[in-house]
């Protein structure tokens, strides 16, 4: 595919007049140049995808060239299943992690499903096995199991429910009785044992010990160093955060939840405990609010690009194509559609 200087500069100029609030890393912002050298790849890109009717999901920690240049959809893990799950194009380019690709074959199996970063991980869906969920219902029989989106397939087949970070705390309050296993965010589970006492509906919490390597380096120390510093900010977390991080928040949300947050908010000055590519998408989307990240980026998210998204559409390699074994897909479907059921 070639394209001439007009088109690359159109395309480019389209790109920057995005992207040109939007920080490329601490210290610089996108420039006209990065987009001149994106834009060929996204004319590729969506060229493709109209002949090969493909749609690009992109989760909102991705790079702003993919979130802007060639998703067809932006959004958190549960906007993006449920695109997913109502897709009507022949193929979907999941630029996410495996987890997310993994579910949206599981919750739409006659689809191509394709993830330019190949089997890029989660250190929160990598801590556990379809075993040791097995091993902790054996010790707890009875109680109900939920597991966090980022888990395996293997992991969600053997839960009752399966949850994301917006659903989270309403899906834990509506599980019976008054325990309640939950895998395989440690961080997580102690969040959601906190605001179900605050509810006045407590449970304890059965939790196994993985944590997100981005959101668990945030400390109570650096929401206190941003209050110092900016005296009208305003501070938002994620909740795979530790709850003494949280408590010192304004607000606690998924990806999605932030981003309402923010557009709802009079205030023009937020501080991010949260992976840079949210920074960027608000930094796109309110170029008049200022948005101060600490620190924090999600490297297998960042294993997407438009290279291997364009190599992925042309000629996929073994390791970017989704397959879930039959049984398995069966068992986690089960787990993902009571997730739909259960939300409000
Ligand atoms: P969200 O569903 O809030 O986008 O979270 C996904 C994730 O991996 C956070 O680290
Ligand atoms: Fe997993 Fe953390 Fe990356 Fe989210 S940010 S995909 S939880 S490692």
């Amino acid at each position: 595919m070639s394209y001439t200087q007009a088109q690359i500069s159109a395309e480019a100029h389209r790109l920057y007049g995005l992207l040109a609030c939007v920080s490329k890393s601490k210290a610089a912002k996108w420039t006209l140049q990065d987009c001149l050298d994106a834009a060929p790849y996204t004319l590729a890109i969506n060229e493709l995808k109209k002949e090969k009717n493909a749609v690009v999901l992109a989760h909102s920690y991705t790079t702003p060239d993919l979130v802007y240049g060639v998703a067809d959809f932006r959004g958190d893990s549960y906007q993006l299943a449920q695109q997913a799950r109502t897709c009507e194009a022949d193929v979907i380019v999941f630029a996410g992690v495996w987890f997310m690709a993994e579910t949206a074959k599981i919750l739409n199996p006659t689809k191509r499903v394709l993830i330019p970063a190949g089997r890029a991980g989660c250190t929160l869906a990598d801590s556990m096995t379809a075993q040791d969920v097995q091993k902790l219902r054996a010790q707890h029989p009875g109680v109900p199991a939920l597991c966090y989106i980022n888990s395996s397939a293997e992991v969600k087949a053997q839960c009752d429910a399966c949850v994301t970070s917006g659903n989270v705390f309403d899906i834990a309050q509506k599980m019976p009785g008054n325990e309640l296993i939950f895998v395989p965010d440690l961080l997580m589970a102690q969040n959601i044992e906190i605001e179900l006492k605050r509810c006045g509906t407590p449970k304890r919490i059965i939790a196994s010990g993985g944590s997100c390597c981005v959101h668990d380096k945030y400390l109570p120390q650096h929401v206190e160093n941003l209050r110092a510093a900016y005296p009208h900010i305003v501070v938002l977390a994620h909740p795979e955060c530790a709850p003494d991080v949280c408590k010192l928040c304004d607000y606690v949300g998924s990806t999605k939840g932030m981003a309402d947050y923010v557009s709802q908010s009079s205030a023009a000055l937020f501080g991010m405990l949260t992976e840079f590519g949210l920074v960027n998408r608000l930094e796109a989307e309110h170029p008049d609010k200022q948005f101060i990240w600490p620190f924090g980026v999600c490297s297998y998210m960042k294993k997407n690009n438009l290279l291997n998204t364009l190599g992925a559409l042309v000629n996929p390699r073994a390791d970017q194509i989704v397959e879930v074994d039959a049984t398995v897909a069966d068992g986690a479907l089960k787990s993902i559609e009571k997730m739909f059921e259960l939300t409000k």
